[in-house]
């Protein structure tokens, strides 16, 4: 069967595509449309549809719209408020209704030839759950879905065995662990619905003086649900300006909510696991994006075992809805084993791409050695490899590297990049080295894990050590990633630490590059130093090795 699956109520729209159970491509709209979050969350955007990233996906299987056999759509707006309802919260929330029951006309719209009776609607959570069961692998086990909200929910509990969901518990709105948090982010002066991850940053700069008032505002029931009562944020700290200075006070405040969070979390997993004794837990849904909330469940949780879709927010939906129902459908749906299911270029597309760009380049005969150079230089390198990821954490395919050694490297990557500096940067590790360094859940390979830097370790590698002395790690398996291995070992055999610094490869403001012409405006738009896409090697003028200065053992490649 031919499913492909739909995100476009909200935001973070995207598609992806499941092909007899095979995830064979996922991809959201912003990496095309360079528009971050692709879309503002707003009712009446509720229309647009993942256009670029639909195209990708049918034209990576090679298929037709007349060739899908279901497209499956996650939301269902027969569950939502209805157009006359009584609505109290949003004057909009019923046109947000229509927009998506006539879903499969703008679909038929956008993919001529497909047969509008063939949409199906998946309820925003079960998509959420789906995203985590059928994509971990782990059956059975215990499902734990907190996002905003959905059609009327804000979270979803359930257990899943032999490919079905079985659901013990949904908070119904307004209460919503979500969007507690999405008010705090505007409080603080971020972007809602898509800074909350520099609220769990701003959190380890204090500690949570406001728990008491908060363990009364914010209560799991016991039930397996939740409420938050209505909160007045400026009782504790005045609301901020963007980009204005936090004050001890605002990091109190972010510490707080954010401990609060993870009590919470803590409670309904421990309600969930008394009902299903599951030894697996999988977690879904945008807050599944707090990795030190995770990392606090898997630590002091009742599950064994804690997975976590890596495109945990709206976009992971699509794909959620397309293994759902190709489960319906029959399919026996297989487990995701990648993030990387997005655009890929082979090399002669990549060298016609740098020729038309005019740009010098060169092949070095071991790529992966080249760049350990570069960055044991102190070097900051863009690292194009293979398909661009899933989800918003880079994973070693559109990532930006540096060496962890140096301080330093922390604020030049926030100078590129445009962010605060009190943001961290994420380290990526050699697998089989992971636990002498870092502590934590093992394998991470999708940076949804805080880990415990162990002692001895900081002192070597302070570019990557948060101020509470714990790092957002991914580890790397050679069998999985070659290439990215092979430059860890390089860099290990240069420095002896076989660890580099990883964060994703964009300027500020801007999405994740996702196709070559943005490499290449990203390299020539930022300070790095080289670029590595494909087996090719940019240096930037000065740089050691650079197009010119006649090295040996590289073989130099004019720009025609
Ligand atoms: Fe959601």
């Amino acid at each position: 069967m031919n499913v492909l699956g739909i995100n476009a109520v909200f935001h973070d729209p995207a598609a992806a595509l499941v092909v007899d159970g095979v995830t064979v491509a996922a991809a959201e709209e912003e990496r095309f449309s360079r528009r971050k979050h692709g879309k503002p969350p707003v009712a009446f955007s509720t229309w647009e549809l993942p256009e670029q990233a639909m195209a990708f996906c049918l034209a990576e299987a090679g298929l037709a719209p007349e060739q899908l056999d279901a497209v499956a759509y996650s939301y269902d707006p027969a569950l939502a408020v209805q157009p006359g309802d009584d609505i109290t919260a949003d004057e909009w929330e019923g046109l947000r209704t229509l927009y998506a029951r006539r879903a499969p006309l703008f679909l038929k719209a956008s993919l001529p030839g497909l047969d509008p009776e063939r949409v199906r609607w998946v309820p925003h959570h079960v998509a959420h759950a789906a995203s985590a069961t059928f994509a971990s692998g782990f059956d059975p086990c215990s499902a734990l879905v907190l996002d905003g909200r959905g059609e009327r929910a804000s979270h979803l509990a359930g257990r899943f065995a032999g490919g079905e969901l079985e659901v013990l518990a949904a908070q119904a709105l307004p209460h919503s662990l979500g969007l507690l948090y999405e008010e705090l982010t505007a409080h603080l002066g971020f972007r809602r619905s898509s800074d909350e991850y520099k609220v769990m940053a701003m959190a380890s700069y204090a500690e949570p003086e406001f728990l008491d008032a908060f363990r009364e505002l914010v209560r799991a029931d016991g039930e397996g649900g939740f409420t938050v009562a209505d909160v007045e944020f400026a009782r504790f700290a005045p609301p901020l300006a963007p980009g204005a200075a936090f004050t001890p006070a605002h990091a109190a405040l972010a510490a707080t909510v954010q401990r609060r969070l993870e009590e919470v979390l803590l409670d309904l997993a421990g309600w969930l696991h008394a009902r299903t004794g599951d030894r697996d837990l999988v977690l879904a849904g945008g807050v599944a994006l707090n990795c030190v909330a995770n990392s606090r469940l898997w630590r002091e949780g009742p599950f064994e075992r804690v997975w976590v879709q890596p495109a945990s927010g709206d976009a992971g939906t699509a794909l959620g809805a397309a293994l759902h129902v190709a489960h319906e459908l029959g399919d026996d749906v297989r487990p995701m084993v990648t993030a990387a299911l997005g655009r890929g270029w082979d090399d002669e597309a990549l060298a016609a791409r740098l020729r038309t760009a005019g740009v010098a380049f060169e092949r070095p005969d071991d790529l992966a050695d080249a760049v350990a150079e570069v960055l044991a230089d102190d070097g900051v390198v863009a690292w194009f490899q293979g398909r661009s990821e899933y989800g918003p954490r880079a994973l070693g395919h559109r990532s930006l590297l540096a060496d962890p050694r140096r301080a330093a490297n922390l604020e030049k990557l926030n100078d590129v990049k445009g962010r605060e500096q009190f943001r961290p940067v994420a380290p990526m590790v050699l697998a089989g080295r992971a636990h002498e360094i870092f502590d934590g859940p093992l394998p991470s390979p999708y940076m949804l894990f805080t880990h415990r830097v162990r002692p001895g370790w900081e002192e070597r590698i302070p570019a990557v050590v948060h101020v509470d002395g714990t790092a957002r790690i991914q580890t790397v398996d050679a069998a999985e990633d070659p290439l990215l291995a092979r430059m860890l070992e390089r860099f290990e055999a240069r420095t002896s630490v076989p660890v580099v610094v990883n964060t994703s490869l964009n300027t500020a403001g801007r999405p994740m590059v996702d196709d070559p012409r943005d490499a290449l405006e990203c390299f020539g738009s930022a300070p790095v130093d080289a670029l590595a896409i494909g087996p090719f090697l940019l240096r930037r003028a000065g740089v050691p090795g650079a197009a010119g200065e006649g090295v040996a053992g590289r073989r130099s490649v004019a720009a025609a």
